[in-house]
């Protein structure tokens, strides 16, 4: 288990009450836990009418072929209709829906009945490209307006959309796109970071030299910068989607239709396709936006910093608050762009009352000083959100401080892309937090600590998190992989889903986040896995062997850090460590770079071969090397260790 999160539980003890005001007036109050309980299936039920369905449905679960659920069986509806065109319906036409703000300081007010039109426009424009339901649709864009405008088009036609992180590769790119064979990319020159132009067309253009089945690349023109161009595949969107209808019909699809293709991380090389169907997904990702964040719709002005790349960008940016109809802001850039007040500035000009972010940003934020957020007016702050790892107390005491004014309760989500939406979170108006701990399961959700043997753990006990019955907003399957889904998640207890994290309760059955137990690290909040970053590295001319751990580190949580036995060819090549972490940069992003490259001689292996991660983890955060008698060859350690003061001397 992560001893850091195991050691922060005795540095904080303070639990902080909901405030009364907020309390008094929150949207759920404590009964909702009792009336999930009573009867899960009727609860979800009654959840699902905050949606618009164009053909009822007739039951609520089917789960009768587990571990592949059916949620609100027979009914029909569209996404796009529900997070755009109700609003306008219901008479909300003029509000905001997003406050775009652009890095280099150009803003844009999107109101629902713009938004409409423009969602419409996508949607006929991708239809002339040919694009029909069930087709897939690549998306790989900067944090521009386009990027929501085009998921949702996507979600209007059926066509269900896979969006590509833009930090990540071309290779990392290809390899999605040819997973879930799209056929149109929608990309754009580029986007703004950290004061310049950063490219994204180039790696389309890179990738798509490996996707013969990409017919056409839609592209937004953001930065003016010069592209290339292929004729007959290449169209830009202010010629065909905004020449296009503002009209467009949206049709209903039935409740598990597939609505999108999220890429993320695992225990082996290839990313998994998680896929997430429509009317499930829809309900718990607009339910918990609405009950985890206290949303009022008439008065908050909500942010999530996420990118619409990841999970939490789909979820709390696109699909949960714009079914609720919110008023968000969206944000281009990076956090200290022109200064490292910018995002404090902007809470205060668009006085922001919901604010959700990862702890690896507050860790940051306390870096550079209280004195920064001091000087912003964040008063208008009621509720807090953090997400992608476990809020160390320090930095949850300092965000409750320096950013919600000693007064705002802070909402510790765990998720996953997998789940779709908030499983464990306190609520808001209801629940004590408790620094470092995601509290309790959201009601509707069953979850358990278990032992080795699939036993409920005592208060007081750790163990594995796993989740005991099926939830709306679940994955359906990995993407054209049904065994490795059932593998995955639900062989090592057949009733249970496995999330792949350790879990303790505490004294009052609260829960704690201890961190992976599989190969998986947690990077800045971003899931990467140890044996993709390891494959990258041994498609290096230079390399033999490697292996890949994730090491404590104060502001990132994990970093990557690997271990490497050079080509006896490659001995004398200089600065090996510097090209091999452009080079994993090169292959997957360089968000997987490793933060060091350790030339070793020999890796630590049992006698079946497989490599001891947990010493390799205990060498690179410096603490002494735990038992070893397990390895084929107990000397490897001590020439590992030896081997060591030589690398970190040059890190130096
Ligand atoms: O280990 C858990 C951690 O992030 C993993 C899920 O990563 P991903 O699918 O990329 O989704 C991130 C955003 C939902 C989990 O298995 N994690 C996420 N949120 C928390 C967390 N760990 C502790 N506390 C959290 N609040």
């Amino acid at each position: 288990m992560n001893d850091l999160a195991l050691s922060n539980l005795a540095h904080e003890d303070r639990t902080f009450d909901p405030p009364g005001d907020l309390a008094a007036r929150a949207n759920v109050s404590a009964e909702v836990y009792a009336e999930a309980d009573a009867d899960p299936e009727a609860f979800w039920g009654r959840q699902a009418e905050r949606l618009d369905w164009g053909t009822p449905f007739t039951r609520v679960l089917d789960w009768s072929k587990a571990p592949f659920a059916k949620w609100f069986v027979g009914g029909r509806l569209n996404a796009a209709y529900n997070c755009v065109d109700r609003h306008v319906e219901n008479g909300l036409g003029d509000k905001v829906a997003l406050h775009f703000v652009g890095e280099p300081g150009d803003t844009r007010a999107i109101t629902y009945s713009q938004l409409k039109d423009e969602v419409s426009q996508a949607a006929n424009a991708l239809i002339d490209l040919g694009v029909k339901a069930g087709d897939r649709v690549a998306i790989y864009l900067p944090m521009i307006p386009e990027a929501v405008i085009a998921m949702l088009a996507c979600a209007r036609l059926g066509a269900p959309h896979t969006v590509v992180f833009g930090g990540f590769s071309a290779d990392a790119l290809s390899s999605r796109i040819l997973d879930c064979d799209a056929k149109v990319v929608i990309t754009a020159d580029g986007g703004y970071r950290r004061g310049k132009a950063s490219a994204l067309k180039p790696a389309v253009d890179e990738a798509l030299q490996a996707c013969p089945g990409v017919v056409s690349v839609l592209v937004v023109r953001r930065t003016g910068e010069d592209v290339a161009w292929t004729g007959g595949r290449d169209v830009w969107w202010h010629d065909v989607v905004t020449s296009a209808s503002t009209t467009h019909v949206p049709q209903l699809f039935d409740s598990e239709h597939p609505l999108y293709v999220m890429y993320t991380s695992g225990t082996t090389g290839a990313p998994k396709g998680i896929l997430h169907t429509t009317g499930g997904y829809l309900v718990q990702a607009a339910y918990t936006f609405w009950a985890t964040f206290d949303h009022k719709p008439d008065s908050d002005v909500y942010w999530c910093t996420a990118d619409v790349g990841w999970v939490t960008g789909h979820s709390y940016i696109v699909y949960g608050p714009l079914a609720e109809g919110a008023t968000q802001v969206l944000y281009e850039g990076t956090p200290d762009t022109p200064h490292k007040g910018r995002w404090w500035e902007i809470i205060a000009e668009y006085g922001v009352t919901l604010f959700y972010t990862a702890p690896t940003a507050i860790r940051t934020c306390m870096k550079w000083g209280e004195q920064i957020p001091a000087e912003h007016d964040l008063s208008s702050l009621r509720v807090l959100g953090s997400v992608g790892e476990s809020i160390n107390p320090e930095a949850y005491v300092w965000y409750r401080e320096n950013i919600g004014g000693g007064k705002t309760p802070i909402v510790d989500t765990w998720w996953q892309t997998e789940t779709g939406a908030h499983m464990i979170t306190p609520l808001p108006g209801v629940t004590s937090g408790k620094p470092g701990s995601a509290m309790t399961a959201f009601p509707g959700i069953s979850v358990e600590v278990v032992d080795d043997a699939g036993e409920p753990v005592g208060n007081g006990e750790g163990g594995y998190l796993v989740i005991t019955e099926p939830w709306p907003s679940m994955l359906r399957t990995i993407w054209g992989d049904d065994e490795r889904y059932k593998e995955t998640y639900w062989s090592r207890w057949p009733d249970y889903y496995f999330a792949g994290d350790g879990a303790k309760k505490d004294d009052d059955g609260a829960i704690w986040l201890l961190g992976r137990v599989d190969d998986v690290m947690n990077v800045s909040g971003h899931r990467l896995s140890t044996t993709e970053i390891e494959s990258a590295l041994v498609s290096h001319p230079s390399v033999a062997e490697a292996a890949v751990v994730g090491a404590a580190d104060d502001t990132t949580g994990q970093a990557v850090v690997a271990f490497v036995i050079l080509r006896e060819s490659a001995k004398d090549v200089e600065d090996v460590s510097a090209d091999l972490r452009a080079h994993v940069a090169k292959e997957i992003g360089p968000i997987a770079k490793p933060r060091q490259v350790m030339v070793v001689p020999e890796l630590p292996k049992t006698r079946s071969g497989k490599i001891m991660r947990r010493l390799l983890r205990d060498v690179a955060e410096n603490r002494e090397v735990g038992d070893a008698t397990t390895l084929a060859d107990s000397s490897v350690m001590a020439l590992i260790t030896a081997g060591i003061v030589d690398a970190k001397n040059d890190e130096d």
